[in-house]
Order: C-alpha cells, then structure tokens, then sequence
C-alpha cells in the first residue's frame, strides 16, 4: 500500500495526501454538502480544473490565507495572479512536477468561465487532472462529457483510480461515467459531482451497477469527508 491518502470534501473536491496536501476544486463554503468549512483546509497546492464557481470555489480566500500554489490552465492563472496569488499556468497535455507530485492535465468536454456577480472572464478551456506521486495514479475528471480519448488519457497515463462525475445535466449521467470507467481501465472508480443540488440527483448504486456491467473497476462510494488509504 502506499501512502497516499483521499478524502473526499464533496462535489468534485478531494484532498491528496502524500506529506503535502494537494486539494483539487475547494468549492467549500458555499457547497450545501461539504461539512468542513474553507478557514480550516491548509493544502500546499490546489489545482482547479475550470473556472466555475462551484470548481474554483474558494480558491482565492485559501490561496491568500495560506500562501499555497495554485495549478491551473493558463487563463485561470492569470485571473488569479492579478489576485496577488502564486500560480502555475499550464495547458492541456502539458506536466508539471511539484516536489513529489506530477500534474498532467487532461482536456475536458465542458465549458469555462469566471462568473462574478456582474460580469463574466474567460477561463481558457476546461480540463483534468492526472496527478501522480508514490506509484498511484489518480486521473480526476473535472466536469465533462464522456469522450472517446479517455481511451488515449488510459494508454498515455495508466491511472489506477479515476474520480468522475455523474450528476448529468451538466456532466455526464451514471451511465455515460461508467462507460467512462471502462475506457479508463482503471482499478478504482469514485463517482463526483452529484446530489450537490437537486438538478444533478442521482443514484450512486445505479452506476455501480452500470461499471459491473461494463468492466472490472471496483467502485467505491464515498461519504462526505472520508478518507480512504491508495
Ligand atoms: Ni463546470
Ligand atoms: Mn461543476
């Protein structure tokens, strides 16, 4: 087993553990699931795979708190370092290595934008993440559509646990995940963004259901602030 532990804050929001935190998409305080509250989380890094609130979230507020590193794609950083925060701007395809972790992001079938109360920036284009430290490789989905290059994200990166969502509406339903899952070839699937907000209900047994149908993934449903040792 290696030391790497997940836990799940809700939404899309999970922290990495591996000595440092890494948390990907703090949508914290005004996330009617999460229990935590943003004033508490402490990571070194957060990624943030696209520009909406309920991703972005309270990455400004942590960032500024804690001084941590912010990954994102190119448009998201430069919002951000007009913030005053520390970033790393990257792009689709492209890798880059923090102490023991490698950020590669993925590309995404979803949109981007930074909404404010009156108006609206560009946030580039939406994306993933696979990010890989102590022999695991975890590949989170962002928000998305399900797409046939996730069989080229799985050739490319070989991730052991993918994190995707399946709320629909929005993203991709529990059906379109798990075929998801299956291009994936992925050991773990942890379902996401879903019973956040009534629009994205949806069963989480129902795609457990769907993966076994379609391949060998273990599902594992996650409670709200779980952990889970990779
Ligand atoms: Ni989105
Ligand atoms: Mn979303």
């Amino acid at each position: 087993m290696s030391k790497v532990k997940l836990t799940w804050l809700g939404h899309s929001c999970f922290e990495i553990r591996s000595g440092k935190s890494i948390i990907i998409d703090p949508f914290i305080d005004e996330n009617p699931a999460a229990t935590v509250s943003a004033s508490e989380l402490e990571p070194d890094i957060i990624a943030v795979t696209h520009g909406h609130s309920d991703h972005l979230g309270d990455t400004v507020s942590i960032a500024k708190r804690t001084g941590c590193t912010v990954v994102c794609i190119h448009e998201i950083s430069q919002y951000l370092k007009s913030k005053g925060i520390q970033t790393i701007g990257m792009n689709i395809g492209g890798n880059v290595k923090i102490d023991d972790f490698s950020f590669t992001m993925t590309d995404a079938l979803h949109s981007s934008s930074i909404d404010e109360s009156d108006w609206s920036f560009d946030g580039g284009k939406a994306a993933g993440f696979v990010i890989t430290c102590d022999d695991i490789s975890i590949y989170h989905a962002g928000d998305t559509g399900v797409f046939k290059d996730m069989e080229l994200i799985s050739e490319l990166y070989h991730p052991d646990v993918a994190l995707v969502p399946i709320g629909g509406r929005y993203t991709m339903d529990a059906r379109d995940a798990a075929v998801a899952v299956k291009m994936l070839q992925v050991k773990i699937a942890i379902p996401m963004h879903y019973n956040t907000f009534k629009q994205i209900a949806q069963d989480p047994i129902y795609f457990r259901d769907c993966v076994k149908s379609l391949s060998g993934a273990e599902v594992l449903l996650m409670d709200i602030n779980e952990s889970i040792n990779l």
